[in-house]
């Protein structure tokens, strides 16, 4: 028996990026300038490749300008620093994003580091995430899958002060930036990773359980507390009879008999993020064009 409410990314995802659209539109018209993005991808991973497409594709139906950056998987760490150094100079490019993972012999915080925190759209510098950990201080731009996460609660009604939130996950891209915004929304936020012993009894106790882990299907019915709001930012890419596919962290079909809210996987946050992509990508340019 379903007794969960199914969240509906997509729909939320629309009107967020009509919203921007129109502000585009406005900016066009008034400064004869749009907002640019660029994207830079080395090597070529299949699911870098798609996340790029997707990204591309929502700039475009928005009037967001794109630049692709591509380089070959066997590309030095200096040839990659000077692509990033060109599109920090670059006026155009209110944008950059440089998308991860990393091949293994190119220095991942490096290449973060030399990102002008100003054209940080991914949040992942160290100036921003800092600023996003520490009361009082604003980061010129919050990560977007966790800034998707609290839009997805708050327009779905879901309340977040004093609640008890766990998140499963501490990464730089979705875990420990989604802990540190609940907690900057007043949630009292457990993390729980790959060391922690009895992670169902801590998962059991969340009012609000958000999932970034990377294994499909592992938050299975019992780790949840009965009425518990479950998001699932698990984007696993798996191969069955019919191709490649996405798959979440939770496991659907039991989440919905136990929780009383569920993102679906595809559908949930993942249209909502690439949105705040958008949204901290005109953010930018409006910064630029003040
Ligand atoms: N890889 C998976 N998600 C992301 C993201 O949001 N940004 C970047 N740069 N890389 C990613």
């Amino acid at each position: 028996l379903q007794t969960a409410r199914v969240m509906d990314g997509k729909s939320i995802a629309r009107s967020i990026r009509s919203g921007i659209a129109c502000e585009v539109n406005r900016m066009k018209e008034a400064t004869g300038k749009s907002p640019g993005l660029a994207l830079v991808l080395v090597g070529k991973r299949r699911d870098s490749q798609t996340f790029i497409r997707v990204k591309l594709k929502a700039c475009c139906e928005v009037g967001i300008t794109t630049l692709v950056e591509e380089l070959p998987e066997e590309c030095m760490e200096d040839e990659l620093l000077r692509v990033v150094s060109r599109l920090n100079g670059d006026p155009s490019v209110h944008g950059i994003i440089v998308q991860l993972p990393l091949p293994k012999h190119i220095n991942e915080e490096k290449i973060l580091d030399v990102i002008s925190p100003e054209k940080d759209v991914d949040g992942f510098h160290p100036l921003n995430m800092g600023n996003l950990a520490m009361k009082g201080r604003e980061p010129l731009f919050i990560p977007c899958a966790p800034k998707s996460c609290i839009e997805l609660l708050l327009r779905s009604n879901v309340e977040i002060i004093g609640k008890r939130a766990v998140v499963i996950g501490r990464s730089k891209i979705v875990g420990l930036p989604t802990s540190l915004l609940l907690q900057r929304h007043h949630a009292t936020v457990s993390t729980v990773h790959a060391f922690t012993r009895n992670p169902e009894q801590i998962t059991r106790e969340a009012d609000i359980l958000v999932a970034d882990i990377g294994i499909p299907n592992i938050v299975r019915g019992n780790w949840l507390k009965p009425g518990a709001v479950v998001v699932d930012m698990g984007t696993n890419q798996v191969k069955d009879s019919s191709g490649f596919r996405i798959t979440g962290d939770v496991y659907y079909e039991e989440a919905i008999k136990v929780a009383s809210a569920v993102t679906p996987v595809p559908g949930g946050v993942g249209p909502i993020t690439i949105s705040m992509l958008l949204s901290n990508t005109l953010d930018s340019a409006k910064r630029a064009l003040r």
